[in-house]
């Protein structure tokens, strides 16, 4: 089959190029995923950074808030105690610690779902003790003093604790007698002088004025220092209203969240704007590389086509010439062959020539005899009557002359039958030349190969000389699809070859056989045989051995041409001294391939 660059290339590079574009669409894709990716994952850390501040700044509000009130309550806690510790509260504590709590401690806590709690009656127990508190005397001063000096400031309400953790007095009357020891701000402030402080939020709020709700708020316990020393005396818990300032600080949290998540948006824009500038760029980079990859396929695509015309048209010229050659070695090998032909038909058109003419001869000499005849059968056709009367001088002298010229007809026949023979054997080279000429005619068809075989045996035998015995062995074959007239042509050199292989007298075989759906062919002789350096080079074109003039070189080249268009194979089986056998093989049918080769 030919070979179409052409179209090979076209194809191809359009599968090339395909890959070389899916490639890149997918890397440019990969790219622009891992480039969103990447603004994506910055603008979550973004915006976790920019939470992350919002929290911080809130919590560092509150933080400040609770510490600023802290300090403010502790110096609140210090002139507090300075205006009313000894004088007021330091006597009532005295007498409120008098009251005896033990009773009431040694009642055990109760487990409650695993939280240890007071039972009702330990309650109970401090409830009275409370009582017993707000009994006392100087109870209602202080009451009254303490609401005065809180009244209209932040402060919500006031406890106050006696070292034992009792609950001394309280704006909110019910909670006096409660027990804090355990309560950890009040152990912080009692043991170890330092305030307390916690940031709650409570939905209803017993405060000085009253029960006020949603509020935000800052409970501190707070060590009260016996004025001009540092002996912790007491402890004050102190519940101030921070609302308005959480207020602030959660709105300046949501302005900073807000901004934060305009922030976000913007860089959430912008981002996108990226990302759609890196997409058109790289669309724009792709129909780049689409553009450039387009022109490079015309471009090679042109040399391409460029190159397979030049090679087509050395193709062309190549067959040319080897055409040109076959024919050639054809004309050399009709010229040998024509010339033993011409030498063949010499001899019996010399001897029938000769023949005829020594026929003519006698005929000749048979003139006078017939004219007698003629005369006589005239004579006797004249007469009527049963005697006829001859002149008898003239009759003597006639049969005298008929004597003289004595003809022998048995040798005459034998003569002309001599010709005949002649005529038959010119005539069987007549068809067998015609035959051979003939399928020069022809180009594919289907053909007896024994008969062509011998037809090319018998027109050879006129060139080889007459001491080498042609030897047909032949088998029955199926009729074989090809071009007979390049067949005879190489079978023609074999036995040429083969002839002129055997010095002196020698045999060449041909054998003929079927295989399967091929055919055999062998041309064997006892000549010479093939020495190992000649023997790689037989089949090269104008390699020969031969003096110049009697061999081209082109014999075996051009069989081997022609066997191969037929889809068969030559080969050869060669022993030095003891002779040579060229094997062929052909395929019954290969009507397409040589219909191409054609
Ligand atoms: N039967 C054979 N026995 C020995 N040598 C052979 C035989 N056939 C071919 N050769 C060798 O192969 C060479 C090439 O053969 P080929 O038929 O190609 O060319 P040629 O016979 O020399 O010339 P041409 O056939 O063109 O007249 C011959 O010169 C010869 O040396
Ligand atoms: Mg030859």
């Amino acid at each position: 089959m030919q070979f179409k660059l052409v179209r090979y290339f076209t194809l191809a590079s359009i599968g090339m190029f395909g890959l070389v574009a899916i490639s890149l669409v997918y890397f440019e894709h990969q790219q622009g995923a891992f480039f969103k990716q990447t603004e994506e994952q910055q603008a979550a850390f973004f915006g976790e950074v920019q939470q992350s501040f919002a929290r911080q700044q809130d919590e560092s509000a509150r933080r400040d808030l609770l510490t600023i009130h802290e300090s403010g309550n502790v110096n609140l806690t210090r002139l507090f105690a300075n205006a009313l510790w000894a004088r007021d509260f330091a006597p009532f504590v005295a007498r409120a610690q008098a009251i005896d709590i033990h009773p009431c401690r040694a009642i055990a806590d109760v487990d409650a779902g695993g939280k240890t709690v007071a039972p009702p009656e330990k309650k109970a127990c401090f409830a009275d003790v409370g009582k017993r508190i707000m009994a006392l005397p100087g109870f209602d001063d202080i009451d009254a003093k303490v609401y005065d000096a809180m009244k209209k400031s932040t402060v919500f309400k006031i406890k106050v604790f006696d070292l034992r953790g009792v609950t001394i007095y309280s704006s909110e009357h019910e909670q006096i007698g409660d027990d804090k020891s355990a309560n950890a701000g009040w152990r912080a402030a009692a043991h170890d002088g330092t305030p307390k402080s916690e940031l709650t939020h409570r939905d209803t709020f017993s405060a000085f004025e009253g029960v006020v709700e949603n509020r935000d708020l800052i409970s501190s316990y707070l060590p009260v220092l016996e004025p001009g020393s540092s002996r912790v005396v007491g402890v004050f818990e102190v519940y101030s209203d921070v609302t308005p300032f959480l207020k602030q600080i959660e709105a300046t949290s949501a302005q900073i969240r807000a901004t934060a998540l305009d922030n976000q948006a913007k860089v959430d824009a912008a981002a996108r704007t990226n990302l759609a500038e890196v997409d058109a760029a790289s669309n724009r980079q792709l129909a780049t590389v689409a553009v450039l990859l387009s022109l490079l396929f015309v471009a090679l695509l042109v040399i391409v086509r460029r190159a397979d015309r030049i090679i087509r048209q050395q193709e062309k010229e190549r067959q040319h010439s080897h055409q040109q050659l076959a024919q050639t070695e054809k004309m050399a090998s009709l010229g040998q062959m024509v010339a033993g032909v011409a030498h063949q038909l010499n001899t019996p058109l010399a001897f029938s020539q000769n023949n005829v003419l020594m026929v003519k001869d006698a005929l000749d000499s048979m003139v006078f005899p017939m004219k007698v005849a003629n005369r006589m059968s005239s004579v006797l056709k004249t007469t009527t009557g049963d005697v006829v009367t001859l002149k008898v001088a003239q009759l003597r002298s006639n049969l005298a002359r008929l004597e003289d010229g004595d003809v022998d007809v048995d040798m005459l026949q034998q003569m002309l039958g001599d010709v005949l023979e002649g005529i038959e054997q010119m005539s069987e080279m007549v068809v067998n030349l015609r035959d051979f000429t003939r399928l020069d005619r022809a180009s594919v068809a289907s053909a007896d190969l024994n008969k062509s075989l011998h037809t090319v045996a018998y027109i050879a035998k006129s060139v080889i000389p007459h001491d080498i015995l042609v030897v047909e062995e032949f088998h029955p074959l199926p009729e074989v699809e090809c071009n007979a007239s390049q067949l005879n042509q190489v079978f023609l050199n074999l036995i040429n070859n083969a002839a002129q292989a055997i010095d002196g007298s020698g045999r060449i075989t041909l054998r003929t056989e079927a295989d399967g759906e091929q055919v055999r062919i062998e041309v064997e002789d006892t000549g010479r045989g093939i020495p190992p350096e000649v023997l790689p080079h037989i089949f090269d074109l104008y390699f020969t051995t031969k003096p110049a003039g009697q061999g081209t070189g082109l014999g075996l080249a051009i069989a081997r041409d022609i066997v191969t268009q037929h889809g068969g194979e030559i080969r050869v089986d060669t022993r030095l001294g003891a002779g040579t056998t060229f094997i062929i093989t052909l395929p019954i049918r290969q009507r397409a391939a040589l219909a191409e080769a054609a």
